[in-house]
């Protein structure tokens, strides 16, 4: 009798016990966060300002894990504030020009799925290096080095991260002026390299299909004059215009892939 009820005391004891080591161990290192297994993880360049920045704060706020990468993370003040207050906004560095370094990224994930690869750095080369009969053509070439070959390098060495996560998404952040049936002439640079991202783009989402990942173009509308100067436009709010493009994203499905959606869901030709 004394013995059982010794068993029964000490068993009840013995379950307190393992109940609290197992919430120790389960919920203490991230108290108040989505448990890490359930967070999905979003991988974007050129996230210390603009659009990156404001994608780097909505995925954030949605409960992902964001690889937040830039080039010069000791001057990135608001993403570094950011990353203090989100223990999910891991900073790395990367310029997506220098190839050597993007692989050392994808090597140092390799494993680590990862949902969604956003594609959003990018360059205007400004209006005064591409004005017909002037047209810098050193400019040209960075210009491409960062709009178009950066996604596609990017999109070779992290291909295996997302085809082993569950969303498997490419987003690239295009712009309607690299839109062939809408051109009005100037930004011949910035236009070009647009249209060059988009093909390279829609290439890949033929050749990837079969491992069921989902390619895709985006385009923010004007937020700033510097990728639209010369061309007549209104001005949106970074925050609406990602906001739109964070449902876009949500939206594309694998039987929509290789599209070239606007911020508002709005189809743009090609
Ligand atoms: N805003 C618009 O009106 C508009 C319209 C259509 C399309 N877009 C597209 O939207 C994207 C973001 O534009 P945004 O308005 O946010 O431009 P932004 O404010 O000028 O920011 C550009 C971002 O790209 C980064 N970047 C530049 N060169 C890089 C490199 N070699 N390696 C890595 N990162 C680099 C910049 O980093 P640093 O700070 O180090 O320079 C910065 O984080 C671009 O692809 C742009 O073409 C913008």
């Amino acid at each position: 009798m004394r013995s059982g009820r010794f068993f029964q005391s000490y068993s009840s004891r013995g379950a307190a016990f393992w109940a609290l080591a197992l919430a120790c161990f389960f919920l203490l290192p991230g108290m108040g966060e989505p448990p890490l297994t359930e967070a999905k993880t979003v991988l974007i360049t050129g996230s210390n300002r603009g659009i990156g920045l404001e994608f780097t704060r909505q995925y954030a706020d949605r409960g992902w894990r964001v690889i937040a990468t830039c080039r010069h993370p000791d001057k990135a003040a608001n993403l570094q504030a950011l990353a203090a207050a989100n223990p999910y906004v891991i900073i790395e560095q990367l310029d997506v020009t220098d190839h050597a370094a993007i692989d050392a990224l994808a090597e140092k994930y390799r494993g680590t799925p990862i949902d969604l690869l956003l594609n959003n750095a990018g360059i205007s080369g400004g209006l005064e290096n591409q004005q017909f009969g002037r047209i810098n053509f050193s400019v040209f070439r960075d210009v491409y080095a960062v709009n178009v070959v950066g996604p596609l390098k990017m999109a070779e060495a992290f291909i295996d991260h997302v085809a082993a996560s569950d969303d498997k998404k490419i987003m690239t952040v295009s712009s309607s002026q690299g839109s062939i049936a809408n051109s009005t002439g100037l930004l011949y640079i910035y236009r070009s390299s647009k249209t060059a991202v988009n093909m390279a783009m829609r290439n890949l989402a033929t050749e990837v299909v079969d491992r069921q990942v989902i390619v895709g173009l985006i385009a923010p509308g004007a937020t700033k004059p510097a990728f639209m100067k010369g061309v007549p436009t209104a001005l949106g709010k970074p925050e609406d215009r990602v906001k739109g493009m964070t449902e876009v994203i949500e939206s594309f499905t694998l039987d929509m892939s290789g599209s070239f959606i606007a911020y508002d869901g709005a189809p743009i030709p090609w």
